[in-house]
């Protein structure tokens, strides 16, 4: 024992339920982390290699250029352009500058795992919202749970881990609903994947409710999540905001280039779109075969039921066939898997295992 005392608050910040590293004799299958399966663009690599000989010095505090791309790519001005050290230091910063004892943060369960730390960081009150039936955020029953002391309301579209999305009309309308003094934060990490939606029918949203921030990520679809690059759009209040509880540096010089060059390669994204979807309907036409339910996936990873099987016994005899999913029990949602979409031949050894844990 080292006899350091935490600060009460902080003994209630839960563990972030980060996958578990296993050592096994082989290559691993990865699908536990919602990465994508693919290295980055070689002109991405060599946008981090030029990067390399600049070290010595520290990265832009401004994110300059970076933030002038994801500007001009969404048709804002740099001033509307947040970015963090991954989407999750936004989050945190978000609750850092809105979140305070007598607070109140809303957020459907379950969905992203970051989002219970916000309210226990900051000693506020998180409300929590089951999904409906079939995995989606209740909106009408969110809107409900609105209060004056209400600062933040979270809305992951599509969720985190049941895959699900809701249609950007329903959301438009519950904006309206909700009032101004609520920053109201949807998070769509992986909205690229999604074919119910285009990635850019949200932005208008932002004209028509000044209080709603986009969270996005290069952690996903980008497949850069090794370097930790996210933003935010919204208003110009919400940036100084975050931009206020964090060190300067916080987005390191090869995060800032790879993300930069990143921009530039929307070809590329298209063709992950396009392979993630025929992995999905692979996986998920795979998985009703065996029986299994899976919610209706808009993301890069299904939701999987396991009915009245022991869903930790499942997981070790994957583990033992060198193949890591989440357990739905650490993600909020126990007797479920969430699986990621790897490559093909991933997904084959993932469907093999399954089927010999499943025995
Ligand atoms: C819904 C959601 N939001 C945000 C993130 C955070 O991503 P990052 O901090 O890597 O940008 C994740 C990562 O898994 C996520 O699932």
């Amino acid at each position: 024992m080292s006899g350091l005392e935490y600060a009460g608050r902080v003994r209630d910040i839960p563990v972030y339920p980060a996958a578990e590293t296993y050592s096994y004799e082989g290559e691993l299958v990865k699908l536990a982390s919602n990465e994508t399966p693919w290295a980055p663009h070689p002109d991405v690599l060599d946008a981090v290699q030029r990067a390399l000989t600049t070290l010595n010095r520290y990265p832009d505090p401004e994110k300059s250029l970076l933030r002038r791309r994801i500007a001009d790519r969404h048709g804002l001005s740099p001033g509307n352009v947040a970015v963090g050290n991954g989407s999750c230091e936004i989050l945190l910063a978000a609750a850092e500058a809105l979140l305070e004892p007598g607070a109140e943060i809303v957020y459907a369960w379950p969905s992203f795992s970051m989002y219970p730390h916000l309210a226990a960081m900051a000693g506020a009150r998180a409300i929590t919202v089951p999904l409906d039936a079939a995995g989606r955020h209740d909106l009408p029953a969110m809107a409900r749970e609105v209060t004056a002391a209400t600062r933040i309301l979270l809305v992951c579209n599509p969720n985190n881990p049941t895959s699900t999305t809701i249609p950007i009309e329903a959301i438009d309308a519950f904006l309206a609903e909700v009032p101004r003094h609520v920053c109201v934060m949807l998070d769509e990490a992986y909205v690229e994947f999604s074919l119910a939606q285009d990635s850019d029918d949200s932005l208008p949203l932002l004209t028509r409710h000044p209080n709603l921030v986009l969270l996005r990520t290069f952690s996903k679809v980008y497949g850069l999540c090794g370097l930790r690059v996210g933003y935010a759009l919204g208003s110009e209040d919400f940036r100084l905001a975050v931009d206020r509880v964090r060190q300067p540096f916080s987005v390191n010089a090869l995060a800032q280039a790879a993300a930069t060059e990143a921009l530039r390669h929307q070809d590329e994204v298209a063709r992950r779109v396009e392979r993630t979807a025929i992995e999905r309907l692979y996986v998920e036409e795979e998985l009703e075969e065996r029986g299994l339910e899976t919610a209706e996936s808009q993301a890069n990873f299904s939701w999987v039921g396991l009915g009245d099987r022991d869903e930790r016994e499942v997981l070790r005899r994957l583990v033992e066939r060198g193949v890591i999913v989440r357990g739905g029990t650490d993600l909020g949602g126990p007797g479920h898997l969430r699986v990621t979409y790897g490559t093909r031949t991933e997904n084959e050894r993932f469907l093999a295992a399954l089927d010999q844990a499943l025995e």
